[in-house]
């Protein structure tokens, strides 16, 4: 399957839906976030200016891949996974957790804000996240059922099969084994499941059947996995700069990564390898558009 990573219309279009995301987001924002200034003023550091917005584009290229009609309820359900997966770095970072002072180029929410800001910043990102999704319908013409699905795709994603099981295996690093099998686990939980639900919500707004709903996912944990690994490599390789988050700190807290297990020139290897599976199960759906330059951005990125 071609792709246009390297055509100016891709990075164009990526902009572009950057900015669109950015002004949903802060519309919903508005809309729906009250309360003390300083939580809103934290949720609005975090969520707005900064992110590659990975998984909401994911879902909204998703969606117009297989033809959906809906890109308002979309950009709607693409907001509220980004504020999701906001909530996750809020609390990723925490002194509890892997105590990084960094994220997206600025000080980390609980450096800016404090902890205990900071832990209720995560919980009010998680919570919008289901406010958007809630509401939903009271904006846009969209079937209850399509909203029922999408919420609890991201929920199941979320949860303790998700991400948060996957986070506590990643915390728990002196207690695990250290095997290729395990570090496979960790990615499919904390990393992949979102991103592969973040592929889903999109089909599943856009109507899919269940069948192709299947595959879609299939494609999103692969896509998810070698995102992860590149996450792992870029932290080994990149910079602060380039990275916008602290560099080296994998190997200086003894985390299980993939490198760690099979190093740098396996890791991209792998990660590539997983990219190329990934659009092969969506070979059956033809033209995809930008989606499979995007698929090969999550391996070919630098941040
Ligand atoms: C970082 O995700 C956390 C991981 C799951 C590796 P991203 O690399 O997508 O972070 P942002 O959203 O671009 O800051
Ligand atoms: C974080 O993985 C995954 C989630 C936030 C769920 P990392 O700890 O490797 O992410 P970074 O490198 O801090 O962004
Ligand atoms: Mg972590
Ligand atoms: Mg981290
Ligand atoms: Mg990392």
């Amino acid at each position: 399957m071609t792709s246009r990573l390297n055509d100016r219309s891709f990075a164009k279009a990526l902009e572009d839906e950057r900015e669109h995301l950015e002004t949903r987001c802060r519309t919903l924002l508005d809309a729906l976030v009250g309360g003390p200034p300083v939580i809103q003023e934290a949720v609005r550091y975090m969520l707005l200016d900064s992110g590659k917005r990975l998984r909401p584009i994911l879902c909204l290229w998703t969606h117009d891949a297989l033809g959906g009609s809906n890109r308002d309820a979309c950009l709607d359900v693409a907001c509220a996974l980004e504020s999701l997966h906001t909530y996750s770095l809020v609390h990723d970072d925490l002194p509890c957790m892997d105590d990084d002072d960094l994220r997206r180029g600025k000080p980390s929410c609980h450096k800016k804000y404090g902890e205990a800001i900071a832990v209720l910043t995560g919980d009010a990102l998680l919570t919008f996240c289901f406010d958007i999704l809630a509401s939903i319908r009271e904006r846009w013409v969209v079937r209850e059922s399509v909203i029922i699905e999408t919420t609890r795709a991201i929920a199941k994603a979320a949860g303790t099969s998700g991400l948060i099981g996957g986070q506590v295996l990643d915390i728990m690093e002196e207690d695990i084994e250290h095997t290729k099998e395990m570090v496979e686990t960790i990615h499919r939980q904390k990393t992949a499941a979102l991103i592969a639900a973040s592929m889903e919500v999109g089909a599943i707004v856009a109507g899919i059947s269940n069948k192709d709903r299947e595959t879609i996912h299939r494609a999103g944990v692969l896509a998810g996995r070698a995102f992860q690994i590149i996450d792992d490599v870029l932290d080994v390789q990149s910079d602060e700069k380039t990275l916008g988050k602290t560099p080296g700190k994998d190997v200086r807290d003894g985390k299980l990564t993939f490198p760690s297990i099979v190093g740098v020139d396996a890791s991209k290897k792998e990660a590539f390898e997983l990219i190329e599976k990934a659009k092969w199960e969506l070979g059956a759906w033809g033209d995809l558009g930008p989606l499979v330059a995007l698929l090969d951005f999550v391996v070919a990125r630098s941040s």
